[in-house]
C-alpha cells in the first residue's frame, strides 16, 4: 500500500510538493514524462497517461491511502485541456474504487472575475476554455468522490525555480525588450511551499474536509505589481516594465481576489507575496 500518490510529477508545483510529501511517508509519483533526478531519488515514478483508461487500473493497483491530483494542462502548453477533464475523471474513478482520500488542485480561473472576492463555495462561471476545463474537472471529481477536496489556487511561484510566466518575462527584459504587464488583473499569488504544505494537510491530516477550498496567498495584487516584485527578487532589471490593461483581452478575468474563510479556520498557511519576498 502506498501512503500518497501525487500526479503531475514533472510539473512546476511538483518541485516543491514532492520533497515535502516524501517527508510524510512513502510517495509514488505519476506523469507521462520522467520527473527530475531529485524527484526520482525520493519517490517511485510511474510513467502513465491519465487520458488512458488503463491508468485507472494502474492507480487502483497502487492502493494509495491518499491522492493529490496536481496533473493538468495549463495555457500555453500547446496541448488540449483534456487532462483537466478526462484525466481528473479517471483519477476520481480510481479513488472511488480504492476509497483513497482525494485532493484535487483547481484554479481561480473557474471564475469570471465579475464578482470578487470569491468565497470558498462560489459557483464557477468560467469565461475561457482553460477555466471551463478546470470547472468541468472539479465537477467530475466531486460527482465521483463527494468526500474529495478541491483546492482553488492562484499563480504559483517559488524561490527555488522561476515559474514559466516569470521566466518568459525575464527573457524578454534581459533581451532588452520592454514588457507591459496588466495593472488591472488582480490575483493572489501562492508560494509553492505553502500550497504544498496545505495540500498535504488536506490529504493526510484534515481528512474530514470536503468540497471546494480557496488556498492561495492572502495578499491580492495586480499582475504588474507581482511581476515587478518577483522579477526584482530574481535580480532582473524591471525599469522597462510598463503598465497595461487586460480589459480588452478576450476571455481574461480581471479581478480573481478570493476569501479564505476555510483555509483560515483550518490554519492552512496562506502567506502573501510581501510575507515571502519581504
Ligand atoms: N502554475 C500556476 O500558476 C497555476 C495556477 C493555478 C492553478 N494551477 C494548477 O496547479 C496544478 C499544478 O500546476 P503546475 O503549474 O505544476 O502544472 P505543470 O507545470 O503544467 O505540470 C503539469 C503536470 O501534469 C502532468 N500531466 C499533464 N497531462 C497529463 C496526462 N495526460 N497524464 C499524466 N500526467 C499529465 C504533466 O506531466 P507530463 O506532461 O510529463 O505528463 C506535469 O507533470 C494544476 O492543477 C494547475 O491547473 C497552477
Amino acid at each position: 500500500m502506498t501512503d500518497l500518490l501525487v500526479t503531475g510529477a514533472s510539473g512546476y508545483l511538483a518541485h516543491r510538493l514532492i520533497p515535502l510529501a516524501c517527508q510524510r511517508g512513502e510517495v509514488v509519483v505519476l506523469s507521462r514524462s520522467e520527473p527530475d533526478a531529485a524527484t526520482r531519488a525520493n519517490a517511485r515514478w510511474v510513467g502513465a497517461d491519465l487520458l488512458e483508461e488503463s491508468t485507472v487500473d494502474v492507480i487502483i493497483g497502487l492502493r494509495p491511502r491518499a491522492i493529490i491530483n496536481a496533473a493538468a494542462t495549463n495555457p500555453g502548453s500547446g496541448h488540449s485541456f483534456a487532462t483537466n477533464v478526462m484525466g481528473a475523471a479517471h483519477v476520481a474513478r480510481a479513488a472511488s474504487r480504492t476509497g483513497s482520500r482525494l485532493v484535487h488542485v483547481s484554479s481561480d480561473i473557474v471564475h469570471s472575475g465579475q464578482a470578487a472576492p470569491y468565497g470558498d463555495d462560489a459557483e464557477p462561471d468560467p469565461v475561457n476554455d482553460y477555466g471551463r476545463s478546470k470547472a468541468d474537472g472539479e465537477a467530475s471529481i466531486l460527482a465521483a468522490v463527494p468526500e474529495a477536496v478541491v483546492v482553488r489556487t492562484s499563480l504559483i511561484y517559488s524561490l527555488e525555480r522561476m515559474d514559466r510566466g516569470t521566466a518568459g518575462f525575464a527573457d524578454r527584459l534581459r533581451a532588452g525588450e520592454s514588457l507591459s504587464l496588466w495593472a488591472d488583473a488582480i490575483r493572489q499569488p501562492v508560494y509553492a511551499d505553502a500550497l504544498s504544505e496545505a495540500l498535504l494537510i488536506l490529504a493526510l491530516d484534515a481528512v474530514g474536509e470536503r468540497g471546494t477550498i480557496n488556498v492561495a496567498g492572502e495578499q491580492a495584487l495586480s499582475r504588474a505589481e507581482f511581476g515587478r516584485r518577483l522579477l526584482a527578487h530574481w535580480g532582473v532589471d524591471t525599469s522597462r516594465i510598463t503598465e497595461g490593461t487586460a480589459l480588452d483581452v478576450a476571455g481574461q478575468p480581471l479581478d480573481l481576489a478570493m476569501r479564505f474563510d476555510r483555509a483560515r479556520s483550518l490554519g492552512l498557511p496562506i502567506p502573501g507575496v510581501a510575507d515571502v519576498l519581504g
